[in-house]
């Protein structure tokens, strides 16, 4: 199934319920809520109160994408809020291995993204024990950039190394994805779509049922 993410950091603030519901209700599956430290990513975006506060806009999936230095601190937090998806950065943790177990511990899918110039060989040992792979397609840390083209390869031969080793799990792609360019993550394997801009910018109904009717024809 492809699943479409819209990121809560292109909308605006002041309406936030509003918006999460005109993308949930025109098919949105997952809400993509972005925190950052301003350590591990230059910028400081939002954290628990903001996520607790909008979990009762929505009974969708949150996918919390945890920008975050040394995240098993706020694991525990994090799920309380509400998250039912929590996605770390390799690069961010001295012990990866032992984070994604307190996610898991703490009963909340695990992701685990890289940024754009880490290669997917980073991860090769811990893909049996994550549900989803975040290939970062911009540098984390601002909405509204343009994609990395590179990226795209990364994300082809990860698709391709899953299928090798029997591994199922969704592959998503975070930044610069427009309804013009998601066609080639699709085509390259991702099936998890996170879209800040292009779904909030304009009228977001509209451009969330545009990215849904453009992933029909790339059901799996
Ligand atoms: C960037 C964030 C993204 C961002 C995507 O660091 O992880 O989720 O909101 O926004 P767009 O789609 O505008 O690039
Ligand atoms: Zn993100």
């Amino acid at each position: 199934m492809v699943i479409l993410a819209p990121s809560v950091l292109g909308a605006d603030f002041k309406h936030l319920e509003r918006e999460i519901q005109t993308v949930c209700n025109a098919g949105a599956e997952y809400i993509h809520l972005d925190v950052m430290d301003g350590t591990f990513v230059p910028s400081i975006s939002f954290g628990m109160p903001l996520i607790s506060s909008i979990r009762n806009c929505t009974d969708k999936v949150f996918d919390v994408h945890m920008m975050v230095k040394e995240p098993y601190r706020y694991i525990k937090e994090i799920r309380q809020c509400g998250a039912d998806l929590i996605t770390i950065h390799a690069e961010a943790c001295g012990h990866l291995d032992s984070t994604i177990k307190v996610i898991r511990k703490n009963g909340a899918k695990v992701g685990v993204a890289i940024n754009p110039s880490t290669p997917i060989s980073t991860i090769d040992l811990i893909l049996p024990q994550v549900d989803m792979v975040l290939i970062m397609t911009v540098n984390p840390g601002f909405g509204g950039q343009e994609r990395i083209s590179y990226t795209l390869d990364k994300v082809r031969r990860l698709r391709s190394r899953c299928e090798e080793r029997g591994l199922s799990m969704d592959i998503q792609v975070d930044g610069g994805v427009t309804l013009d360019n998601v066609r080639e993550f699709l085509e390259a394997g991702a099936n998890v779509i996170v879209s800040g801009s292009a779904v909030f910018r304009g009228d977001a109904k509209q451009n969330t049922t545009k990215f849904l009717e453009i992933f029909k024809e790339y059901e799996r």
